[in-house]
Protein backbone atom coordinates (compact mmCIF):
# COMPACT_ATOMS: atom_id res chain seq x y z
CA UNK A 1 0.00 0.00 0.00
CA UNK A 2 1.06 3.40 -0.93
CA UNK A 3 -0.70 5.06 1.16
CA UNK A 4 -3.12 7.15 -0.78
CA UNK A 5 -5.48 9.28 1.18
CA UNK A 6 -8.16 6.70 0.64
CA UNK A 7 -5.77 3.58 1.88
CA UNK A 8 -5.51 5.86 4.96
CA UNK A 9 -8.82 5.84 5.47
CA UNK A 10 -9.48 2.48 4.61
CA UNK A 11 -6.91 1.30 7.25
CA UNK A 12 -8.32 4.12 10.05
CA UNK A 13 -11.60 1.59 9.58
CA UNK A 14 -10.13 -1.80 9.27
CA UNK A 15 -7.26 -2.17 10.98
CA UNK A 16 -6.80 -2.40 15.07
CA UNK A 17 -4.03 -1.42 16.39
CA UNK A 18 -2.05 -1.53 20.11
CA UNK A 19 -3.97 -0.23 22.62
CA UNK A 20 -6.19 1.87 20.32
CA UNK A 21 -9.71 2.62 19.85
CA UNK A 22 -11.74 0.77 16.96
CA UNK A 23 -13.09 2.61 15.42
CA UNK A 24 -12.17 6.13 15.58
CA UNK A 25 -8.46 5.71 16.53
CA UNK A 26 -5.54 8.25 17.01
CA UNK A 27 -3.89 8.76 13.89
CA UNK A 28 -0.93 6.57 12.99
CA UNK A 29 1.96 6.84 10.44
CA UNK A 30 2.50 4.52 7.43
CA UNK A 31 6.09 3.82 7.30
CA UNK A 32 7.80 3.02 3.77
CA UNK A 33 11.16 1.80 4.91
CA UNK A 34 14.02 1.87 7.75
CA UNK A 35 17.93 2.44 7.62
CA UNK A 36 19.79 2.88 10.21
CA UNK A 37 18.18 4.85 12.95
CA UNK A 38 15.68 6.85 10.61
CA UNK A 39 12.02 5.73 9.27
CA UNK A 40 10.72 6.80 6.08
CA UNK A 41 7.02 7.88 6.06
CA UNK A 42 5.01 7.15 2.49
CA UNK A 43 5.27 11.26 2.24
CA UNK A 44 9.11 11.00 1.97
CA UNK A 45 9.61 12.56 5.24
CA UNK A 46 12.17 11.12 7.52
CA UNK A 47 12.01 10.53 11.40
CA UNK A 48 14.78 9.16 13.80
CA UNK A 49 13.40 6.21 15.83
CA UNK A 50 13.44 7.17 19.38
CA UNK A 51 12.04 3.94 20.86
CA UNK A 52 14.13 1.12 19.07
CA UNK A 53 10.72 -0.27 17.72
CA UNK A 54 9.58 -1.04 21.79
CA UNK A 55 13.05 -1.75 22.83
CA UNK A 56 14.16 -4.18 20.29
CA UNK A 57 16.26 -2.14 17.18
CA UNK A 58 19.54 -2.16 18.94
CA UNK A 59 21.51 -2.05 15.91
CA UNK A 60 19.52 0.13 13.47
CA UNK A 61 17.05 -0.83 10.99
CA UNK A 62 18.48 -2.88 7.21
CA UNK A 63 21.06 -4.04 9.15
CA UNK A 64 24.03 -5.91 6.49
CA UNK A 65 24.68 -8.73 9.15
CA UNK A 66 21.43 -9.24 10.07
CA UNK A 67 19.71 -9.18 6.73
CA UNK A 68 22.47 -11.82 5.72
CA UNK A 69 21.79 -13.67 8.77
CA UNK A 70 18.10 -14.32 7.33
CA UNK A 71 18.81 -14.75 3.87
CA UNK A 72 21.43 -17.71 4.15
CA UNK A 73 19.07 -18.98 6.42
CA UNK A 74 16.35 -18.63 3.59
CA UNK A 75 17.98 -21.29 1.89
CA UNK A 76 17.82 -23.71 3.92
CA UNK A 77 14.38 -23.29 5.55
CA UNK A 78 12.26 -20.83 6.77
CA UNK A 79 10.07 -23.16 9.29
CA UNK A 80 9.97 -26.53 10.58
CA UNK A 81 8.23 -27.51 13.60
CA UNK A 82 10.19 -27.89 17.12
CA UNK A 83 8.50 -30.94 18.23
CA UNK A 84 10.63 -33.94 16.95
CA UNK A 85 12.28 -31.98 15.00
CA UNK A 86 15.60 -29.71 15.90
CA UNK A 87 17.61 -27.72 13.57
CA UNK A 88 21.05 -25.67 13.98
CA UNK A 89 20.09 -22.01 14.18
CA UNK A 90 18.47 -23.22 17.33
CA UNK A 91 21.42 -24.96 18.56
CA UNK A 92 23.80 -22.04 18.18
CA UNK A 93 21.99 -19.61 19.58
CA UNK A 94 21.41 -22.13 22.29
CA UNK A 95 24.72 -22.14 23.12
CA UNK A 96 25.51 -18.49 23.04
CA UNK A 97 22.22 -17.74 25.26
CA UNK A 98 23.69 -20.23 27.51
CA UNK A 99 27.38 -19.00 27.21
CA UNK A 100 26.54 -15.07 27.81
CA UNK A 101 24.06 -15.24 30.69
CA UNK A 102 24.99 -16.84 34.09
CA UNK A 103 26.74 -20.00 34.73
CA UNK A 104 23.33 -21.84 36.57
CA UNK A 105 20.99 -21.21 33.21
CA UNK A 106 21.80 -24.18 31.23
CA UNK A 107 18.15 -25.18 29.39
CA UNK A 108 16.82 -23.02 27.28
CA UNK A 109 13.05 -23.32 25.85
CA UNK A 110 12.08 -21.29 22.80
CA UNK A 111 8.77 -19.50 22.47
CA UNK A 112 7.23 -16.74 20.10
CA UNK A 113 6.84 -13.91 22.22
CA UNK A 114 7.87 -12.14 25.56
CA UNK A 115 4.31 -12.37 26.93
CA UNK A 116 4.57 -16.29 25.84
CA UNK A 117 8.06 -16.07 28.06
CA UNK A 118 6.52 -15.02 31.04
CA UNK A 119 3.77 -17.55 30.54
CA UNK A 120 5.72 -20.11 30.46
CA UNK A 121 8.53 -19.06 33.15
CA UNK A 122 4.75 -18.60 35.44
CA UNK A 123 3.96 -22.29 34.26
CA UNK A 124 7.49 -23.89 34.98
CA UNK A 125 7.75 -22.25 38.56
CA UNK A 126 4.08 -23.88 39.20
CA UNK A 127 4.82 -26.92 37.75
CA UNK A 128 8.30 -27.19 39.67
CA UNK A 129 6.28 -26.95 42.73
CA UNK A 130 4.19 -29.39 42.28
CA UNK A 131 6.67 -31.71 41.15
CA UNK A 132 8.05 -31.13 45.11
CA UNK A 133 4.21 -32.47 46.25
CA UNK A 134 3.64 -29.03 47.49
CA UNK A 135 0.20 -28.07 46.35
CA UNK A 136 0.58 -24.67 48.50
CA UNK A 137 3.01 -22.75 46.38
CA UNK A 138 0.62 -21.51 43.63
CA UNK A 139 0.81 -17.71 44.00
CA UNK A 140 3.37 -15.08 42.66
CA UNK A 141 5.30 -12.23 44.45
CA UNK A 142 5.42 -9.02 41.98
CA UNK A 143 6.25 -5.70 42.43
CA UNK A 144 4.00 -2.55 42.32
CA UNK A 145 4.74 -1.02 38.68
CA UNK A 146 4.91 -4.28 37.34
CA UNK A 147 4.37 -4.87 33.58
CA UNK A 148 5.04 -8.35 32.39
CA UNK A 149 3.00 -8.43 29.22
CA UNK A 150 -0.53 -8.72 27.98
CA UNK A 151 -1.61 -12.43 28.39
CA UNK A 152 -3.63 -13.77 30.89
CA UNK A 153 -1.22 -14.82 33.55
CA UNK A 154 1.93 -12.30 32.27
CA UNK A 155 -1.69 -9.54 33.36
CA UNK A 156 -2.07 -11.22 36.34
CA UNK A 157 1.59 -10.14 37.87
CA UNK A 158 1.63 -6.62 36.18
CA UNK A 159 0.61 -3.85 38.52
CA UNK A 160 -3.42 -4.16 39.78
CA UNK A 161 -3.60 -0.04 39.72
CA UNK A 162 -1.88 0.57 36.80
CA UNK A 163 -2.77 -1.49 34.32
CA UNK A 164 -5.82 -3.68 32.60
CA UNK A 165 -6.09 -5.28 35.59
CA UNK A 166 -9.48 -3.72 36.40
CA UNK A 167 -11.13 -4.84 33.09
CA UNK A 168 -10.88 -8.23 33.64
CA UNK A 169 -11.69 -8.16 37.71
CA UNK A 170 -12.84 -11.67 39.02
CA UNK A 171 -11.29 -12.83 35.57
CA UNK A 172 -7.74 -12.84 36.70
CA UNK A 173 -5.93 -14.82 38.82
CA UNK A 174 -4.67 -12.80 42.51
CA UNK A 175 -1.31 -12.30 43.42
CA UNK A 176 0.47 -10.62 46.16
CA UNK A 177 2.30 -6.76 45.01
CA UNK A 178 4.66 -5.31 46.99
CA UNK A 179 7.02 -1.82 46.59
CA UNK A 180 10.73 -2.13 45.51
CA UNK A 181 11.71 -1.43 49.75
CA UNK A 182 13.50 -3.89 51.21
CA UNK A 183 11.55 -3.50 54.45
CA UNK A 184 8.49 -3.78 52.25
CA UNK A 185 9.80 -7.13 50.71
CA UNK A 186 10.84 -8.56 53.97
CA UNK A 187 7.11 -8.16 55.47
CA UNK A 188 5.87 -9.66 51.79
CA UNK A 189 8.17 -12.70 52.31
CA UNK A 190 7.63 -13.30 55.78
CA UNK A 191 3.89 -13.05 55.65
CA UNK A 192 3.42 -14.87 52.06
CA UNK A 193 6.62 -17.07 51.37
CA UNK A 194 4.18 -20.42 52.08
CA UNK A 195 1.93 -20.10 49.32
CA UNK A 196 4.49 -18.36 47.00
CA UNK A 197 5.91 -20.37 43.97
CA UNK A 198 8.18 -17.46 42.88
CA UNK A 199 9.00 -13.74 42.75
CA UNK A 200 8.77 -12.43 39.21
CA UNK A 201 11.35 -8.91 38.68
CA UNK A 202 12.22 -6.48 35.82
CA UNK A 203 15.31 -6.12 37.62
CA UNK A 204 16.17 -2.50 37.88
CA UNK A 205 14.29 -0.89 35.49
CA UNK A 206 10.38 -1.18 35.33
CA UNK A 207 9.15 -0.32 31.72
CA UNK A 208 5.52 0.15 30.63
CA UNK A 209 4.62 0.35 34.46
CA UNK A 210 5.90 3.70 34.84
CA UNK A 211 9.42 3.93 33.47
CA UNK A 212 11.06 3.45 37.05
CA UNK A 213 14.47 2.95 38.61
CA UNK A 214 14.73 0.93 41.32
CA UNK A 215 18.26 0.35 43.62
CA UNK A 216 21.05 -2.47 43.17
CA UNK A 217 20.64 -3.32 46.81
CA UNK A 218 16.75 -3.90 46.79
CA UNK A 219 17.44 -6.43 43.94
CA UNK A 220 20.16 -8.40 45.64
CA UNK A 221 18.01 -8.08 48.95
CA UNK A 222 14.93 -10.22 46.64
CA UNK A 223 17.12 -12.85 45.58
CA UNK A 224 18.47 -13.46 49.59
CA UNK A 225 14.86 -13.09 50.45
CA UNK A 226 14.05 -15.95 47.92
CA UNK A 227 17.16 -17.64 49.06
CA UNK A 228 16.02 -17.76 52.81
CA UNK A 229 12.29 -18.37 51.85
CA UNK A 230 12.70 -21.13 49.13
CA UNK A 231 10.81 -18.99 46.74
CA UNK A 232 12.00 -18.49 42.73
CA UNK A 233 13.12 -15.95 40.88
CA UNK A 234 12.23 -15.32 37.91
CA UNK A 235 13.80 -11.86 36.32
CA UNK A 236 11.84 -10.84 33.51
CA UNK A 237 14.83 -8.83 31.35
CA UNK A 238 12.56 -9.04 28.11
CA UNK A 239 13.14 -5.60 28.28
CA UNK A 240 16.47 -4.39 29.63
CA UNK A 241 18.36 -7.55 27.93
CA UNK A 242 21.16 -7.04 25.90
CA UNK A 243 22.63 -3.83 27.21
CA UNK A 244 20.00 -1.38 27.70
CA UNK A 245 20.86 -0.32 31.22
CA UNK A 246 24.55 -0.57 30.49
CA UNK A 247 25.19 -4.22 31.46
CA UNK A 248 24.76 -6.84 28.82
CA UNK A 249 21.77 -8.42 31.42
CA UNK A 250 20.30 -5.62 34.57
CA UNK A 251 21.00 -8.56 37.28
CA UNK A 252 24.27 -8.08 36.60
CA UNK A 253 23.90 -4.82 38.69
CA UNK A 254 23.22 -6.43 41.58
CA UNK A 255 25.69 -9.50 40.61
CA UNK A 256 22.20 -11.88 41.10
CA UNK A 257 21.39 -14.83 39.45
CA UNK A 258 17.41 -15.42 38.86
CA UNK A 259 16.30 -19.42 38.62
CA UNK A 260 14.53 -18.49 35.67
CA UNK A 261 15.12 -15.85 33.29
CA UNK A 262 12.89 -14.45 30.02
CA UNK A 263 14.52 -12.85 27.29
CA UNK A 264 12.88 -11.29 24.12
CA UNK A 265 12.78 -7.91 22.44
CA UNK A 266 16.10 -6.85 21.87
CA UNK A 267 17.17 -10.93 21.17
CA UNK A 268 16.79 -10.60 17.36
CA UNK A 269 18.08 -7.09 17.11
CA UNK A 270 14.13 -6.13 16.59
CA UNK A 271 14.10 -8.19 13.47
CA UNK A 272 11.39 -11.15 14.70
CA UNK A 273 10.01 -12.50 17.25
CA UNK A 274 11.45 -14.65 19.13
CA UNK A 275 11.55 -15.22 23.30
CA UNK A 276 13.66 -17.55 25.79
CA UNK A 277 13.33 -18.72 28.82
CA UNK A 278 16.18 -20.15 30.64
CA UNK A 279 16.50 -21.94 33.71
CA UNK A 280 18.91 -23.55 36.36
CA UNK A 281 18.57 -27.27 35.90
CA UNK A 282 17.32 -27.41 39.31
CA UNK A 283 13.95 -26.29 37.94
CA UNK A 284 13.71 -28.53 34.76
CA UNK A 285 14.71 -31.94 36.90
CA UNK A 286 12.14 -30.59 39.62
CA UNK A 287 9.08 -30.13 37.46
CA UNK A 288 10.34 -33.92 36.41
CA UNK A 289 10.29 -35.45 39.20
CA UNK A 290 6.32 -36.78 39.06
CA UNK A 291 7.37 -37.87 35.22
CA UNK A 292 5.47 -34.47 34.19
CA UNK A 293 6.82 -32.67 31.65
CA UNK A 294 6.67 -29.26 30.71
CA UNK A 295 3.21 -28.57 29.38
CA UNK A 296 4.18 -25.63 26.54
CA UNK A 297 4.48 -25.93 22.62
CA UNK A 298 3.87 -23.01 20.67
CA UNK A 299 3.40 -23.93 16.87
CA UNK A 300 6.34 -21.16 15.94
CA UNK A 301 8.57 -22.42 18.67
CA UNK A 302 12.26 -21.90 17.74
CA UNK A 303 11.57 -20.50 14.40
CA UNK A 304 14.91 -20.60 12.32
CA UNK A 305 14.92 -17.58 10.70
CA UNK A 306 14.03 -15.77 14.10
CA UNK A 307 17.00 -18.09 15.63
CA UNK A 308 19.47 -17.32 12.83
CA UNK A 309 18.99 -13.06 13.19
CA UNK A 310 19.12 -13.62 16.88
CA UNK A 311 22.49 -15.12 16.77
CA UNK A 312 24.10 -12.85 14.60
CA UNK A 313 22.74 -9.89 16.46
CA UNK A 314 24.14 -11.02 19.87
CA UNK A 315 27.39 -11.98 17.79
CA UNK A 316 27.39 -7.86 16.46
CA UNK A 317 26.31 -6.63 20.00
CA UNK A 318 29.67 -8.06 21.13
CA UNK A 319 31.64 -7.44 18.65
CA UNK A 320 30.75 -3.66 19.49
CA UNK A 321 32.28 -1.96 21.75
CA UNK A 322 28.44 -1.73 23.18
CA UNK A 323 29.36 -0.87 27.35
CA UNK A 324 31.37 2.25 25.52
CA UNK A 325 28.67 3.52 23.14
CA UNK A 326 26.07 3.28 25.83
CA UNK A 327 28.04 5.01 28.18
CA UNK A 328 28.05 8.09 25.50
CA UNK A 329 24.36 7.96 25.42
CA UNK A 330 23.72 7.84 29.05
CA UNK A 331 26.18 10.71 29.25
CA UNK A 332 24.19 12.87 26.56
CA UNK A 333 21.07 12.09 27.95
CA UNK A 334 21.92 13.25 31.23
CA UNK A 335 23.75 16.25 30.23
CA UNK A 336 20.31 17.00 27.78
CA UNK A 337 17.37 15.65 29.84
CA UNK A 338 18.65 16.87 33.15
CA UNK A 339 17.79 20.25 32.78
CA UNK A 340 14.18 19.68 32.01
CA UNK A 341 13.96 19.52 36.13
CA UNK A 342 13.64 23.50 36.47
CA UNK A 343 10.83 23.37 34.14
CA UNK A 344 7.50 23.77 36.52
CA UNK A 345 5.76 20.93 34.14
CA UNK A 346 8.42 18.78 34.71
CA UNK A 347 8.23 16.58 37.93
CA UNK A 348 11.23 13.86 37.52
CA UNK A 349 13.84 12.69 34.83
CA UNK A 350 15.56 9.57 34.96
CA UNK A 351 18.42 8.36 32.81
CA UNK A 352 19.88 4.77 32.85
CA UNK A 353 22.43 3.42 30.22
CA UNK A 354 20.47 3.92 26.91
CA UNK A 355 17.12 5.18 28.31
CA UNK A 356 15.95 8.71 29.30
CA UNK A 357 12.53 9.57 31.15
CA UNK A 358 10.54 12.90 31.53
CA UNK A 359 8.22 12.45 33.97
CA UNK A 360 5.51 15.13 33.39
CA UNK A 361 3.43 16.54 35.93
CA UNK A 362 0.03 16.08 34.09
CA UNK A 363 -0.26 13.68 31.48
CA UNK A 364 -0.09 14.89 27.64
CA UNK A 365 -2.28 15.12 24.82
CA UNK A 366 -0.53 12.26 23.10
CA UNK A 367 -2.11 12.29 19.72
CA UNK A 368 -0.82 16.21 19.39
CA UNK A 369 2.43 15.70 21.07
CA UNK A 370 2.86 13.04 18.52
CA UNK A 371 2.10 15.52 15.70
CA UNK A 372 4.75 18.30 17.14
CA UNK A 373 7.49 15.71 17.32
CA UNK A 374 6.93 14.14 13.67
CA UNK A 375 7.65 17.62 12.96
CA UNK A 376 10.66 17.98 14.32
CA UNK A 377 12.26 14.81 12.79
CA UNK A 378 11.49 12.67 16.12
CA UNK A 379 9.24 9.58 16.38
CA UNK A 380 8.87 9.02 20.16
CA UNK A 381 5.78 7.35 21.84
CA UNK A 382 4.60 8.91 24.98
CA UNK A 383 2.17 7.77 27.66
CA UNK A 384 0.36 9.04 30.14
CA UNK A 385 2.73 11.48 31.61
CA UNK A 386 5.84 9.84 30.49
CA UNK A 387 8.32 11.27 28.07
CA UNK A 388 10.89 8.78 27.01
CA UNK A 389 13.39 7.65 24.64
CA UNK A 390 15.17 4.46 24.11
CA UNK A 391 17.25 5.08 20.73
CA UNK A 392 19.02 2.12 18.77
CA UNK A 393 22.76 1.31 20.65
CA UNK A 394 24.38 3.25 16.90
CA UNK A 395 22.24 6.14 17.10
CA UNK A 396 25.34 9.37 16.06
CA UNK A 397 25.50 11.79 18.90
CA UNK A 398 23.72 14.29 16.40
CA UNK A 399 21.20 12.49 16.15
CA UNK A 400 20.55 11.84 19.79
CA UNK A 401 20.74 15.58 20.30
CA UNK A 402 18.04 16.04 18.13
CA UNK A 403 15.62 13.96 19.79
CA UNK A 404 16.92 15.32 23.49
CA UNK A 405 16.32 18.66 21.47
CA UNK A 406 12.51 17.57 20.96
CA UNK A 407 12.03 16.47 24.09
CA UNK A 408 13.26 19.18 25.89
CA UNK A 409 10.79 21.77 23.34
CA UNK A 410 7.90 19.88 25.46
CA UNK A 411 9.20 20.43 28.53
C1 LIG B 1 9.32 -6.45 30.89
C2 LIG B 1 8.42 -6.97 29.82
N1 LIG B 1 7.95 -8.22 29.88
C3 LIG B 1 7.15 -8.73 28.91
C4 LIG B 1 6.77 -7.98 27.84
C5 LIG B 1 5.85 -8.56 26.80
O1 LIG B 1 6.54 -8.80 25.63
P1 LIG B 1 5.74 -8.96 24.23
O2 LIG B 1 5.20 -7.61 23.90
O3 LIG B 1 6.80 -9.44 23.27
O4 LIG B 1 4.67 -9.98 24.45
C6 LIG B 1 7.22 -6.66 27.74
C7 LIG B 1 6.80 -5.81 26.59
O5 LIG B 1 6.85 -4.62 26.64
C8 LIG B 1 8.06 -6.15 28.74
O6 LIG B 1 8.51 -4.87 28.70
Amino acid sequence: MSGSTEEHAWEREHVWHPYAAMPNPNPVYQVASANGVYLTLDNGQQVIDGMSSWWSAIHGYNVPELNQAIEKQLKDMAHVMFGGLTHQPAIDLAKTLIDITPNNLQHVFFVDSGSVAVETALKMALQYWQGQHNDQKTKFLSLTHAYHGDTFGAMSVCDPENSMHHLYKGLLPTHIFVPPNIQDLRTAFARHHQKLAAMIVEPIVQGAGGMLFYDAEVLAEIRKLCDEYDVLLIADEIATGFGRTGKLFACEHADITPDILCLGKALTGGYMTLAAVLTDPKISQGIQKQDNILMHGPTFMANPLACAVAKASIDLLLASDWQKRIQTIETQLKQGLLPCLSSDKVADVRVMGAIGVVEMKEAMDIPSIQADLIEQGVWLRPFGKLLYTMPPFIIEDNELEKIISAIVSLT
